[in-house]
């Protein structure tokens, strides 16, 4: 079954042609093109996604990214001049404009562009109805169902979160027993070498939205186990980011500072000094130790790392990063130069919290696999940290003799992207869960 995903939840516009085989206890796939159009920059000058402006900008790079994609997969096929002509009737176009009343960049686009084109050979259409931004929802819904009603193809409304969750079946190789080095990036998976995932699995979701832990029992079978009580880990690094006067995405932007950190502890510590320039630094080794006890260490607290339960609250820690900077200010620090030892904190603070809850619930649940999702879900100490708690829990996680396998789908498919939302459409679309087009609606807070 080849389906066509469209994903406009947030700051990226995609389109993804993937092909689903199997049931859905076992399904494979290929993805046939992911065509995946950033905002960032745009939104970059406000600190954050606006949503009028994320929803125009869908808008506007729909019909461009959609020909991308088609090219991509070899489903674009010129019409000749005459079936031009014929494509769209009138009572069609009535419908057309109707549907995209709302979009007039996109409506334009549409109806200088699908006329040009045959149906494309695909079986069904998937689209991201919620959580995410609603005016930006309502652009990829909007074009699902103009382009399901001029091609006659059936929807499949997606739940983005799920849509993360099914983002490690688009990479048939599973990382577990450490057979994978962690940084394979697998972008172009293939129906060979498919390992199954064992259920219960366990799914850490972490994104700018949301921080999810999500027992899944089979495919379309979720419980949330535990979630965020306030701002999502996503979130947390985004605002703190913005504290330290970093750019959006905070995320990337905490973890290269802290990457820095990491190779040149001693200099941040001591307030941006380089080894050589460090008064004293010839009188060697000891005055050298002397000077690191001495020098300025911060700690931030681990919220809800040991509450019964699994749910997270970063909120806590942002205000004490807001609390520290602010202190540091009026003792007249240079914030500056501590910046990647700061962020190396705050990276540390919710790695550990993320970890820490993930490993008990796999214990408690008995889960076989964890899969990662989301956009902090690239974050490359989450990634290696997360590996080694695995490897180090092997023996307590091994409850029914079986290895608990840890899946980390490659960067491309963590961040948000239409192959995910195909994938998770074609977990519907096995057992004919469509939505009529007139029923779709865009829910900004949906849940699993
Ligand atoms: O899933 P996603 O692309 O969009 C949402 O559905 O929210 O996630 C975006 C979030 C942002 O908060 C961004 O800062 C974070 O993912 N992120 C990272 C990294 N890359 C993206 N956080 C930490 N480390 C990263 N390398
Ligand atoms: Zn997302």
């Amino acid at each position: 079954m080849k389906i066509l995903g469209i994903e406009t939840s947030c700051d990226e516009t995609s389109v993804a042609v993937i092909e689903g085989k199997g049931k859905l206890e076992n399904p494979s796939f290929e993805i046939l093109s992911n065509i995946v159009l950033s905002q960032i920059k745009i939104h970059k000058k406000w600190g954050g996604v606006v949503p009028m402006v994320a929803k125009r900008e869908h808008s506007k790079n729909l019909i461009n990214i959609l020909e991308k994609s088609l090219r991509k997969s070899s489903f674009l096929i010129s019409k000749s001049e005459f079936l031009i002509s014929k494509q769209i009737q009138n009572s069609k176009l009535r419908i057309i404009n109707k549907i995209l009343e709302r979009e007039p960049e996109l409506l334009e686009r549409f109806l200088k562009f699908i006329p040009t084109i045959k149906p494309p050979k695909i079986d069904a259409i998937a689209v991201t109805i919620g959580p995410g931004l609603e005016p930006a929802l309502w652009v990829g819904i909007n074009f699902a169902k103009a382009l399901a009603f001029v091609w006659d193809k059936p929807i499949v409304a997606v739940n983005h979160m799920e849509g993360h969750m099914a983002a490690i079946l688009l990479q048939n190789g599973r990382i577990s027993n450490f057979q994978f080095p962690i940084s394979k990036q697998i972008t172009k998976s293939n129906f060979k070498n498919k390992k199954q995932i064992q259920f219960p699995a366990l799914a850490l979701l972490v994104s700018g939205g949301h921080t999810e832990l999500v027992l899944i029992k089979k495919w379309g079978d979720y419980e949330i186990i535990g979630e965020t009580r306030d701002d999502a880990a996503g979130e947390c690094f985004d605002k703190t980011a913005r504290m330290l006067e970093l750019p959006y995405p905070g995320g990337p932007q905490i973890a290269k500072q802290a990457e820095n950190f990491k190779k040149y502890p001693l200099t941040f510590r001591m307030g941006g000094w380089t080894a050589p320039d460090m008064p004293n630094s010839s009188r060697g080794g000891r005055a050298r130790r002397e000077m690191e006890k001495e020098a300025f260490n911060i700690k931030l607290p681990r919220p809800m790392i040991d509450s019964k339960d699994y749910d997270f609250s970063f909120s806590g820690l942002k205000t004490a990063v807001l609390y520290m900077l602010r202190d540091m200010k009026e003792r007249h620090i240079n914030i500056g130069d501590f910046t990647p030892m700061i962020c190396n904190e705050i990276q540390q603070a919710i790695v550990d919290v993320l970890i820490t809850k993930t490993i008990k619930a796999t214990k408690e649940f008995g889960a076989q696999s964890i899969i990662l999702g989301g956009g902090v879900a690239a974050n490359k100490e989450l990634r290696a940290q997360m590996k080694k708690a695995v490897g180090m829990s092997r023996r307590d996680l091994d409850i029914r003799r079986q290895t608990t396998a840890l899946y980390l789908p490659s960067t491309k498919l963590t961040t948000d992207n239409a192959a995910m939302i195909g994938a998770a459409g074609y977990l519907r679309a096995t057992s004919k869960d469509f939505t009529r087009p007139d029923k779709l609606v865009a829910q900004g807070n949906l849940g699993l």
